[in-house]
């Protein structure tokens, strides 16, 4: 079984997916062991607990360096005996310690086709902002491994979403959500889980397709 930990600062609605695509089977080789979040009241903590899974808050305030938090996320995560990290909405910048601990073994979800829109300081609803702003008639979503750089590692799963003429940043982060986040996140997690995801340099292959 493939142990899989969240890491969330937020609502937690791609948690959600997971969760419930966990409860639909969708992926059964893999089980959530863990969520952790780095803010208190991250309402995806409430989702993990809902769901009967141990529901951690690591804050970053008790540690005096980016690195130090890291080194105590990277042994939590060692002690769990963690196969996979999924990085759903955390917004902490993941200290290299952690990415160094654990090479093509942590996926993040971010909203827009990489390599638009993203890299430092394209989170949340500034990348739809930045979308509408230069008029791209489509967006999407990514799931790629994370290296050492800002939304550079290898692209596991895209999926585009068309943008519309009224659309608004907020509007168009809930459809690439429902048509895109929602959807990628676990299949990549199933993909994972079945040993079908081959990496080399920055690319990645889908076995069995
Ligand atoms: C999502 O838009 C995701 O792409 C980004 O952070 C947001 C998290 O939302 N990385 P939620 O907490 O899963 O609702």
């Amino acid at each position: 079984m493939i142990r899989v930990v969240v890491l969330v600062s937020g609502g937690g609605t791609n948690l959600q997916a997971l969760l419930d695509s966990k409860a639909a089977g969708k992926f059964p080789q893999a089980e959530i062991v863990m969520v952790l979040s780095n803010r208190k009241k991250a309402y995806a903590l409430e989702r993990a607990k809902a769901a009967g899974i141990p529901a951690v808050y690591l804050p970053t305030v008790r540690y005096d360096s980016n690195e130090a938090y890291g080194m105590a996320l990277r042994d939590l995560l060692l002690e769990n005996k963690v196969d996979l990290i999924v990085l759903a909405g955390f917004l902490v910048v993941l200290d290299k310690c952690v990415i160094e601990a654990f090479p093509n073994r942590i996926i993040n979800i971010h909203p827009s086709l990489i390599p638009s829109f993203c890299g430092d300081g394209f989170y949340g609803l500034k990348v739809h902002e930045e979308a509408l702003r230069r008029g791209v008639k489509v967006t999407g979503a990514t799931v790629h491994f994370v290296d050492s750089g800002t939304d550079t590692g290898p692209i596991i799963l895209q999926k585009a979403v068309d943008i519309l003429p009224d659309d608004t940043p907020e509007s168009l982060q809930l459809r690439v959500m429902q048509q895109a986040e929602w959807k990628l996140l676990p299949e990549a997690v199933r993909l994972f889980s079945e040993g079908r995801l081959k990496v080399e340099g920055r690319i990645c292959q889908i076995q069995g397709e």
